[in-house]
This record gives C-alpha cells, structure tokens and sequence, in this order.
C-alpha cells in the first residue's frame, strides 16, 4: 500500500524537477523565458514564401517610428517596398512576399553620425519586432550604395534624403534555433569592462 502512494509522487516529482532543469537550461541557453525574448534573435537566411498581414507589418513598422532618437527629432523615413520587381533590385534574392522596408534621411546617408545611430536604433526596432511577432528579418547595407546612386526616384524617397540601411522581413520555416542559427559571437571578456 505505502509503495503505491510514493511511486506516484517519485513520478510526479521526478516530472517536475526534469520541468525545471529543462526551463533554467533554456534560461540560460536564451531560449525561453526573460533571457529567450532578449537574446533570441538571428539574422534570417532562408526565407519562404507568403504574404505577411497587414496589421503584421503596420505594428513592424509602427516599432521603428516608435524608436527614440536624439532630440526626438526623428529623422527617419520608412519606404514599404512590396513590390517584387523593384524588391529583387536591391535584394537580388528576394522571395515571394517578403517586404524591404527602407529607412532614409536627410543627407548622403553616410555623414551625419547621430542621424544614422537614430536610424540604426528604428533599423534594430524594425528587425527585432519582426521576428517578435514570428517572422525572419535581416538587416542589409551592402545594398545602399546602388540604391542610393539609381533607385532614390522609383522608391519615391523623401526629396533630399538618403537610404541608411533596410531591413528584410519575411516568413521563415519554423522550429529553427534562434540561438544555434545565429554566428558566433566574441567573448564577453574580451567586449566587456566591469569597473566595480
Ligand atoms: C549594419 C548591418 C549591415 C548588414 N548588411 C548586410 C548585407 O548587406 N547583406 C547581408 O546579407 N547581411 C547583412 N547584415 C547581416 C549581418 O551579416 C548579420 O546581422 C550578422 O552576421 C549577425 O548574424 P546573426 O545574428 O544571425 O548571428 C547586416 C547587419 C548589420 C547590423
């Protein structure tokens, strides 16, 4: 009789503690709980096709004009690019569905360096909501220069301003790894001075 009350309860203990260690590990590892939604982000490689909801890519978009910026003068301009044509310009690897969203500002784009940290700052707002609510997001630059000296016109970009960066926001596969997908990262001794 005694050994049919405590099987259960070695079970149920057993259960839980295994519950726990798996929780503290993903905690650790950054992939659930408080330290998950700050660590877990990768720049996106293989995208899939499919469309991404309207209210989706407002509350995207809404992220980056929700950035701070220095003076709150908000330099910034988003350019929503759905279309495939003019997307497989800048991003030659474009899939089906993905958005290009194009942050300018005034100037060249390169020489205003607190414009482009607050550009930065909404490019990094953008890329970490989309992939809060889901989806891939990858930041790219390479492409500004082409942009900037043949595309300004067909983007329709404010008169005066420049491309900074966009961000690329799509459907990815799911169950991917966000921790093992992302490149390795130096060491934190070598990044990181403590002055106690
Ligand atoms: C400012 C900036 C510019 C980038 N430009 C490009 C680019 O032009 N093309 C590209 O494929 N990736 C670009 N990336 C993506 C980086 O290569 C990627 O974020 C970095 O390798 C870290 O990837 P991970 O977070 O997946 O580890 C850019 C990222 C940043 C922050």
């Amino acid at each position: 009789m005694k050994k049919n009350i405590l099987f259960p309860a070695v079970v149920c203990m057993a259960v839980f503690l295994g519950s726990l260690q798996t929780v503290c590990a993903q905690q650790n590892s950054g992939t659930g709980g408080p330290a998950g939604a700050i660590l877990n982000h990768y720049a996106a490689r293989n995208f899939t096709a499919g469309a991404i909801p309207a209210a989706d890519l407002e509350l995207i978009i809404q992220a980056g004009i929700r950035a701070p910026s220095a003076r709150n003068l908000q330099p910034w301009h988003f350019t929503v690019v759905q279309n495939q044509n003019l997307a497989k310009k800048m991003v030659s690897d474009n899939v089906d569905g993905n958005v290009l969203i194009v942050v300018s500002a005034r100037g060249d784009g390169t020489t205003n360096g607190v414009q482009i940290l607050d550009c930065a700052l909404a490019v990094e707002s953008i890329y970490l909501a989309a992939q809060a609510l889901g989806y891939g997001s990858r930041i790219y630059t390479g492409p500004m220069s082409a942009l900037n000296s043949s595309l300004k016109t067909e983007l329709s970009l404010p008169s005066g301003h420049s491309a900074v960066a966009l961000v690329r926001v799509g459907k990815v596969q799911g169950g991917v790894d966000a921790v093992s997908a992302a490149s390795s990262r130096k060491k934190t001794e070598e990044l990181v001075t403590y002055k106690k």
